[in-house]
């Protein structure tokens, strides 16, 4: 496929996305976490307009001056910007407002693409894997968006994310030894999965399956939720402060657990893998069953034997940079370096992330009490 293809493709994946949204949709944010839908349209068009089309395609006129300020997220070499939380107040510009303004970018970068500059082409695929990030983002802000109406709306009733079953079951043996760790290779990877290097392991075992909702059901009947031993400190002080007593999205209904799911409210299936866990949750599951999480290392070291990519796995890894980690130079070195401190690293890939947009040395974070993406548990022992 040619970079245009490529490029053209991807950009309509997001609006594939939203195809099924109401205006009113695209507007709210329920939590200082989520964006808006418009907000995702517009910030993965101003990363194009910023990083690439404003240096690198000549007479090229800025679409609004404004927007760098309403759809900057984070890049402080830009500028200043509408504080995160304060997304949804932006009702201005208007939604058509914001796909004429994709529309705009999307023609420029036509004109930029076909220059066949070698120089922007790393920025383009850097580009592209944003708005795939974005892409999932916008996948889980929706759910989380329409997750918040006591009407429960459905996103997509063919969708069946929430139902994945393992396929595999048991546990893998690895040795003590030296393993590598760290991108090599052809195509894109982020700059965090860079400065391969090896650690020394000691022997461990790694489980083929995911927790089931059975199997975490065992742990909420069990009274894991009420008992501190399993929990870190500041785990039990969420559980208590936010009233966590299950997973999120989850509802007692007559005395019966239900969930909601892209495809709207339904019966929690047994069988499915656990979903919409925290870090702090999947550490004190771990605890109960006597066992642990595994490492980001054990999980790389494994990761070709086993079925991944239904759910993010939470790792015990701090989210740090690996030796000779170098931000890049400006502002696209702000783009995953500065997110190094108190994070925990997830592996793998969720039913909601983009097709190719996943790899075993991809390293994903969330801080620990954050559970809106399509999470989920796998153990190690030894
Ligand atoms: C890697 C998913 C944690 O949500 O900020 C989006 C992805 N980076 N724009 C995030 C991202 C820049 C990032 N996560
Ligand atoms: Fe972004």
């Amino acid at each position: 496929m040619s970079i245009i293809d490529k490029y053209n493709h991807i950009r309509k994946r997001t609006e594939d996305i939203c195809s099924v949204l109401t205006t009113e949709d695209y507007i709210p944010q329920p939590v200082n976490f989520v964006s808006p839908p418009k907000w995702h349209l517009a910030h993965s068009s101003w990363f194009f307009e910023e990083f690439l089309l404003k240096k690198h395609l000549p007479d090229y006129k800025v679409y609004n001056e404004d927007f760098c300020f309403l759809f900057n997220s984070y890049y402080n070499t830009v500028g200043n910007r509408t504080f995160r939380a304060e997304r949804g107040h932006i009702t201005r510009p208007t939604v058509s407002e914001v796909y004429d303004y994709r529309n705009y970018i999307d023609m420029h970068m036509q004109l930029l693409l076909q220059l066949k500059d070698p120089q922007v082409h790393e920025l383009v695929e850097l580009g592209l894997n944003h708005e795939q990030q974005h892409q999932e983002l916008l996948l889980t802000d929706i759910k989380y968006i329409l997750g918040c109406n006591p009407l429960f709306p459905v996103y997509n009733e063919n969708l069946e994310w929430e139902n994945q079953e393992n396929s595999q079951s048991g546990y893998i043996s690895f040795p003590e030894g030296i393993y590598e760790i760290g991108f090599n290779g052809d195509g894109f990877s982020f700059d965090n999965e860079h400065g391969r290097h090896k650690v020394y392991l000691e022997a461990f075992e790694i489980s083929q399956a995911l927790v089931t909702n059975a199997e975490y059901l065992d742990f909420i009947n069990a009274g894991g939720y009420q008992n501190f031993n399993y929990w870190h400190d500041e785990g039990w002080a969420w559980v208590n402060e936010n009233h966590i007593e299950a997973p999120l999205y989850w509802h007692k209904i007559d005395n019966e657990w239900h969930m909601f799911t892209m495809a709207g409210l339904q019966k929690v299936n047994p069988d499915a893998i656990v979903t919409h866990i925290s870090f702090y949750e999947a550490w004190a599951y771990a605890e109960w069953k006597k066992m642990r999480l595994p490492t980001e290392f054990e999980w790389e070291a494994a990761a070709l034997q086993l079925d991944w990519g239904k759910r993010w796995e939470w790792t015990n890894s701090a989210y740090l940079p690996y030796p000779h980690f170098a931000k890049p130079e400006g502002a696209i070195g702000e783009y995953n370096g500065k997110f190094m401190v108190n994070q925990m690293i997830l592996r793998g890939a969720s039913s909601a992330t983009s097709k190719d947009h996943s790899r075993i040395t991809y390293r994903n974070f969330f801080h620990a009490n954050e559970r809106w993406q399509f999470t989920g548990i796998r153990l190690a022992k030894r």
